[in-house]
């Protein structure tokens, strides 16, 4: 490492403020604790031996001083380590990009690739700044040239400021490409453009599968965020002085959550059929024209909308405006919903909807899962930027307990000892990318953090977790009835072999406040990638890889934002489809004192997707699910095959489907059943691909979507289908069992792409 003489001023002064780090601070030109950590993690699969995961971009000779031009030396950074050379894949050439505070001038388009993490230091966030000279018409490329929007994943970008205010304001600059799908991160970061240009901040178009897009800050410009994504969740982001807040092109289902608009022409822009349906809730609004602005007539679903304790002031003219006809104006305040779309209520046996064009009802929400405002919890995901370096344990620099993270050493008891320790002193426990091998149970402790690095991987393996009868977790949250802190950032999990006896996560934990049991950036993936050998099973049927990804059961309180469990439908690292690993369930929450799910996606168990069962205070505000595609016409493995002989109480009989009936014995994509006060928003059901040679579908390839069995107080604001024939089928106790009770038909939805999609606002028939 080389000493940096060229920081900007405010780094300068954190150095002098901070005695004791002042040297190592030099060194970084940041006081986070991040950079001045020793870094020492490898890419498991990756041939090279130098290869190097953390790069500090002053390293490269980028000066962050507001004038020298450092695109090369960015992209330096970014590049080093032949960068895509070969069949790195998707995992196998994992990266962060750390930029201390200061202002780096580019003049050119920056181009990131797969697994890399684009990190600003979050005490004072770094600012890339186009240049007055800029030449193209992208500023950060953020999405890999090798990796086609559907299958672009693992791409992250955070506490970063990008800033257009040089360039000229009629150039059609676009601050960020974001043609992402699921496990990307963009997060804590502002694009900051010229009032009235023609800038854009971000910009997912073609076809992408993004799940989250979070705290953020967007100024200026014609347009905040714009794309054609077939989901997306908005969490917290402020919109200032821009044109439009969010433009989309041809989405299906969105969530936007907490977000802020001021001073803006239109919030949301949905006219022209360009939006299947839009959740918006706990936002405010000033100084705004129109915070929606929808079409005129609804003649399909398309174009669904439910408002609900949404605030604006006097300064906002429309709330809801078609053309020039104002809808709604004012706020919607805590305890109501404004619908546009079909809703279904009632409990007749015979669902049928009514339809609202535009009608306030009555909703709730249960007190566990909000905030003294009525706005459902929320929070940001940790830093720890008060922690300073010593209070971080790097888990592969303990000399009395080596561990290893090369994927083929165990790790198990070593880390055992000091995430045990780490909690006990109350440190960070960093683990420096790698793949760190479980062959039994990992208990977490209260009072842990856990810190990973571009998608750090832990993964299960051994004859521990092989019986299919007695499931066990590989790495477990607290003891039942347990309370306190337990953090994991920017984690994958993952298992080396089939493990039909594995539970993979267990939370037990409750956290004292949301937020602190937490996931933030953390997936799972089952198969699919180097480094686990599910790839050579024989069978479908002999690929039972897990039994379970995620159990957050009857004690636990956890809070997961931007999460994506995902059983490989296809190799990521270039070995084509292999054998399809077939586990039995996603997510089983049998969680009572609050769960929050934000930006969540789980793919392709054979199951269930999700099961909500004997649950109680379970907010989600967006869930993604596609099917298990092996599932479907000419498929001979019926659900709940080949799961037959081990299925848990919770596990759906599928009792209600004939025995041969191929398109009913399919895995559900939500399931709740037994369980109160349950807050489900924008739920995006899709089913692309059906049987075994992944046929092309483009109607009703599925008979059920959603199931809802003898809940009360369960709320489902958004519910869409692509290729399904059922959206919502029923259950209640004793009364007529497993009927329809909102079809395909009668909910129609605009076209998306070549497949059928379906859209219905409101199920409330179990809200009572
Ligand atoms: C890493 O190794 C490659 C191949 O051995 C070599 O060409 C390259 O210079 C090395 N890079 C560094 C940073 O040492
Ligand atoms: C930005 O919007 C605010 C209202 O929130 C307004 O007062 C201000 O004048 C606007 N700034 C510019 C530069 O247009
Ligand atoms: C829906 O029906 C239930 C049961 O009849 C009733 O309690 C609830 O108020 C209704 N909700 C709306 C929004 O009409
Ligand atoms: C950091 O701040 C949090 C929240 O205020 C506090 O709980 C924690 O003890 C602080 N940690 C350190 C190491 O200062
Ligand atoms: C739901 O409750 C009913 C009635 O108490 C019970 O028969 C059924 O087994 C429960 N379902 C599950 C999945 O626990």
């Amino acid at each position: 490492m080389k000493l940096h003489t060229a920081l900007a001023p405010f780094a300068l002064t954190a150095v002098v403020s901070s005695q004791s780090k002042s040297l190592e601070s030099i060194v970084s030109g940041s006081t986070y604790w991040y950079a001045n950590i020793l870094h020492n993690g490898i890419a498991p699969t990756n041939p090279s031996s130098n290869y190097t995961i953390f790069r500090n971009v002053l390293d490269y000779g980028a000066v962050g001083d507001g004038k020298t031009d450092s695109t090369l030396a960015i992209q330096n950074a970014i590049n080093s380590g032949s960068r895509n050379a070969g069949t790195r894949g998707s995992t196998g050439q994992p990266a962060v990009v750390f930029f201390p505070p200061g202002t780096y001038v580019v003049s050119a388009p920056l181009q990131n690739y797969i697994g890399t993490v684009l990190m600003g230091d979050p005490i004072v966030r770094p600012s890339l700044k186009a240049s007055a000279t800029f030449q193209g018409s992208t500023v950060m490329k953020g999405v890999d040239p090798k990796y086609p929007g559907l299958v672009a994943f693992y791409h992250e970008i955070k506490n970063l400021v990008i800033d257009s205010t040089a360039v000229a304001a009629h150039t059609k600059l676009v601050l960020l490409d974001w043609s992402v799908s699921q496990a990307c991160q963009l997060s804590n970061s502002a694009f900051v453009m010229p009032v009235g240009s023609a800038h854009t901040g971000v910009a997912s178009t073609g076809q992408n599968s993004p799940l989250l897009i979070n705290d953020m800050e967007i100024t200026g410009g014609a347009t905040g965020w714009t794309g054609a994504s077939t989901q997306f969740h908005l969490k917290n982001v402020a919109f200032r002085n821009v044109t439009t807040g969010v433009r989309p092109t041809n989405t299906v289902q969105m969530s936007i959550q907490g977000c802020r608009f001021e001073g803006v022409g239109t919030g949301v822009d949905m006219s022209g059929g360009t939006l299947g349906m839009l959740n918006m809730f706990d936002a405010t609004a000033v100084s705004t024209q129109a915070l929606v602005l929808a079409d005129a007539a609804q003649t399909t679903s398309q174009g669904s909308i439910v408002l609900e304790n949404v605030a604006v002031d006097g300064s906002v003219v429309a709330t809801v405006k078609a053309g020039s006809t104002t809808l709604l104006a004012g706020s919607i305040v805590p305890g109501n919903a404004w619908i546009r779309g079909n809703m279904y209520n009632g409990t007749a046996s015979s669902a049928t909807p009514q339809k609202a064009s535009g009608q306030k009802i009555a909703s709730m929400r249960p007190a566990a899962l909000v905030s003294a405002t009525g706005s459902f919890h929320t929070t940001r995901a940790p830093t720890y930027a008060n922690f300073s370096s010593e209070q971080v344990v790097n888990v592969k620099d303990v000399a009395s307990h080596r561990v290893y993270g090369d994927g083929k050493t165990d790790d198990t008891i070593a880390l055992q000892t000091i995430l045990n320790s780490a909690a006990q002193d109350g440190k960070i426990a960093y683990f420096p990318h790698g793949t760190y091998l479980l062959t039994d149970t990992l208990i977490i402790p209260p009072n842990s953090r856990l810190w990973g690095e571009s998608f750090t991987e832990l993964s299960g393996s051994g004859a521990a977790f092989k019986d299919a009868a007695k499931p066990k977790p590989i790495i477990q949250i607290g003891r039942p009835d347990s309370t306190g802190i337990a953090q994991f950032t920017d984690f994958v999990f993952t298992v080396a072999e089939p493990l039909p006896g594995a539970i993979l996560v267990e939370v037990n934990m409750a956290g004292p406040r949301p937020g602190d049991v937490g996931f933030f950036n953390t997936h799972f993936r089952i198969g699919g990638a180097r480094g686990t050998k599910t790839n050579e099973c024989a069978t479908i049927e002999l690929c039972k890889a897990v039994h379970i990804a995620a159990h957050l059961t009857k004690s636990s309180s956890s809070y997961w934002e931007n999460s994506w469990a995902w059983t490989a439908d296809h190799d990521l690292d270039g070995g084509g489809f292999g054998s399809y690993p077939s586990p039995a369930g996603g997510f089983l929450i049998e969680a009572q004192k609050g769960t929050w799910m934000l930006g969540w996606g789980v793919e392709h168990f054979v199951l269930y997707q999700v099961t909500i069962n004997s649950a109680s205070n379970i907010f989600v505000g967006l869930q993604q699910g596609e099917a298990a595609y092996y599932q479907g016409t000419g498929n001979t493995l019926l659900a709940p095959a080949p799961w037959t002989s081990n299925l848990l109480p919770s596990d759906p009989s599928f009792s209600w489907c004939a025995a041969s009936a191929v398109s009913c014995r399919m895995s559900l994509y939500q399931r709740v059943v037994n369980s109160t006060d349950i807050s489900l928003y924008s739920g995006g059901y899709w089913n692309f691909v059906a049987g075994p040679d992944r046929t092309f579908c483009s109607k009703d390839c599925q008979d059920n979507a959603v199931l809802y069995e003898n809940n009360k107080r369960l709320v489902a604001y958004g519910v869409s289908t692509i290729n399904n024939a059922n959206l919502v089928v029923e259950s209640g106790p004793g009364g007529s069992r497993y009927k329809v009770a909102v079809p395909h038909k009668g909910n129609e939805a605009a076209k998306k792409d070549v497949f059928d999609s379906a859209v219905v606002a409101a199920y409330l028939r179990q809200s009572a």
